[in-house]
């Protein structure tokens, strides 16, 4: 809202801020990094046949990297992105993928899980960051925020009486003032899950093209069966499995298609 601080501003002072002036978009970007950019984003494509060789142990670390700088709602980064190593698992998880092609061949595949249920754990590990290990403890609009808001936003329990409090909370202050108003439900605690699950996909997908490899997302798929193959509690859910590698030229199976721009971006 305009005139109203934001808590998280106040992390612009912390020392583990290290995107210098000169590494945030500036003009200069239009001739450094516009023409990389352009070339990932439209040279990323759906590939469902790959020639199965693994991509270099490196280049992947360094596409995950690039994943987990994906923006997050409180920056709780509430997913977990599991690199599949170990050949049994993949063939595996090839199956409850039922047999795509795409992960079939797939050189590497990576599983994207929305992880709300780790809210707590992610939170305390985010103060401590923030705090230096409460050698400089939050103050402020942001000590609030982390320590009252987030905590109220994100919990949850057996009878629903969080979600009873969100509800009659929000209801209220609505009534005044326009107020965020979700999450309430469990429904809304899986749609911010899998937001920031996502958001982390699409950044690996354009790392691995920048890098000169291929991918394609795949959600048809047995989530709950490869939650359970890799012991994601019941709370956590599967978002995706990204297949990944090296592309066949046959791997591609269309022209790129997309709904006319009008159709998808609406100017107000
Ligand atoms: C969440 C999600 C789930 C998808 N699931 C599948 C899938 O199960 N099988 C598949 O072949 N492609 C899947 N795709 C790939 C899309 O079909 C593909 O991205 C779309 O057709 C556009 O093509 P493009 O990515 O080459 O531009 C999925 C994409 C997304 C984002």
């Amino acid at each position: 809202m305009p005139g109203t601080p934001n808590p998280l501003s106040d992390m612009a002072n912390l020392k583990s801020t290290v995107v210098t002036k000169d590494e945030r978009p500036n003009p200069s970007f239009q001739d450094t990094a516009l023409p990389g950019f352009k070339k990932t984003v439209r040279g990323r494509r759906a590939i469902r046949i790959f020639d199965g060789n693994p991509i270099p142990e490196d280049v992947m670390r360094d596409c995950l990297r690039d994943a987990v700088l994906a923006p997050s709602a409180s920056n709780l980064q509430s997913y977990e992105l599991i690199w599949v190593r170990d050949d049994d698992v993949k063939k595996q998880i090839a199956g409850l993928c039922l047999d795509q092609p795409s992960v079939t061949t797939a050189g590497d595949l990576v599983v994207v899980v929305s992880r709300v249920d780790l809210w707590r754990s992610h939170l305390e590990k985010l103060v401590a960051l923030m705090t230096e290990d409460g050698k400089k403890p939050l103050k402020g609009p942001i000590r609030d925020y982390y320590e009252n808001i987030v905590p109220m936003l994100m919990r949850t329990d057996r009878f629903g009486f969080n979600n009873f409090f969100r509800r009659v909370m929000f209801w209220y202050k609505r009534r005044s003032e326009p107020t965020v108003n979700e999450p309430i439900r469990r429904a809304d605690h899986r749609v911010y899950g899998h937001i920031q699950a996502s958001l982390a996909a699409e950044n690996l997908m354009l790392s691995l093209a920048a890098h000169g490899y291929e991918s394609c997302p795949v959600g048809g798929i047995d989530k709950r069966a490869i939650g359970t193959l890799l012991n994601i509690p019941s709370s956590g859910e599967v978002t995706m499995v990204i297949g990944a590698g090296t592309g066949k030229p046959e791997g591609l199976f269309s022209a790129r298609l997309r709904l006319p721009y009008d159709d998808l971006v609406r100017e107000v």
